[in-house]
């Protein structure tokens, strides 16, 4: 495959390389995409689960929904996706990974300079962002016993650190995202490409002239952006790219 030759050899010696991930990434380890075939968004209107308005109208169904997808995700591993891309940051310092994932499997395949833009399923916040309470913190428990959980400072409601729609990503976030799209070679796969402002940022590396590439099943609204659109698996083709 001539792209992916291409592809690799601008991989091997490029300095800084930044890869934005998302749901695709972790399909291989069984844990649901959005919008594809069987994907969470196909059952339930996402407005219903995740958004503030929903949060507020009935905690307990969010958090039941939360705690399931908890429950499933806890159960999965890895997979060759995730960790490739963490060989990847271990062995090569100018490696940025961005993810859109909230699952956490990431951060167990053990990636160094990672910057999660929709927050992590295994912490919580104060829902009323108490004084007493950090901005958030970790609970691993599945399940989470008694729900709705609750802020062990104000005893009120805690909800997931995790970015609903209509709320804005975390400016320190967005920030290293932004930054990290001052590279050679930006890669987006296994997501989307229709959720702002992650989907921007390929734009971005662009203008800031990197070399653009995707990896997804299928096309999406970025491949006809992107240098190099590569159609297939990311499990099976991360690991070939970028020998550690
Ligand atoms: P989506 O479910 O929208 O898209 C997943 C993409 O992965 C699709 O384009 C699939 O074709 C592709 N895909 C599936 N399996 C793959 C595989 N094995 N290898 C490569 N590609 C594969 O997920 P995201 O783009 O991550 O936001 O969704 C973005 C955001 O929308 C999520 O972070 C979430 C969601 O609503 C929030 O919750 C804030």
């Amino acid at each position: 495959m001539q792209n992916l030759t291409v592809l690799a050899a601008r991989l091997r010696d490029a300095a800084r390389i930044t890869v934005l991930t998302g749901a695709g990434v972790s399909a291989a380890s069984g844990v649901p995409t959005f919008r594809g075939e069987n994907g969470l968004w196909r059952k339930v209107r996402a407005e219903t689960l995740a958004t503030a308005e929903a949060f507020e109208n009935d905690p307990t169904l969010v958090w039941e929904w939360y705690d399931w997808r908890r429950g499933m995700i806890r159960g999965a591993q890895p997979n060759a996706a995730h960790h490739a891309l963490a060989a990847w940051t271990r062995a090569r310092p100018g490696v940025t990974v961005i993810t859109q994932n909230v699952d956490g499997l990431h951060e167990r395949a053990g990636t160094e300079r990672l910057v999660r833009l929709h927050g992590s399923i295994w912490r919580l916040q104060c829902w009323s962002r108490c004084a007493g309470a950090p901005s958030s913190w970790e609970n691993l428990a599945t399940p989470l016993g008694t729900l709705p959980p609750r802020c062990p400072h104000c005893g009120g409601l805690a909800r997931p650190a995790v970015v609903w729609f209509g709320e804005s990503l975390d400016a320190a976030d967005v920030r290293a995202a932004t930054d990290a799209c001052v590279c050679d070679v930006f890669l987006t796969v296994g997501t989307s490409a229709i959720v702002h402002p992650a989907a921007s940022l390929v734009h971005y590396a662009r203008r800031n002239h990197a070399l653009t590439a995707e990896i997804n099943l299928e096309p999406t609204p970025a491949s006809a952006a992107v240098d190099i659109a590569i159609q297939g698996k990311a499990e099976e083709i991360l690991g070939a790219l970028l020998p550690t």
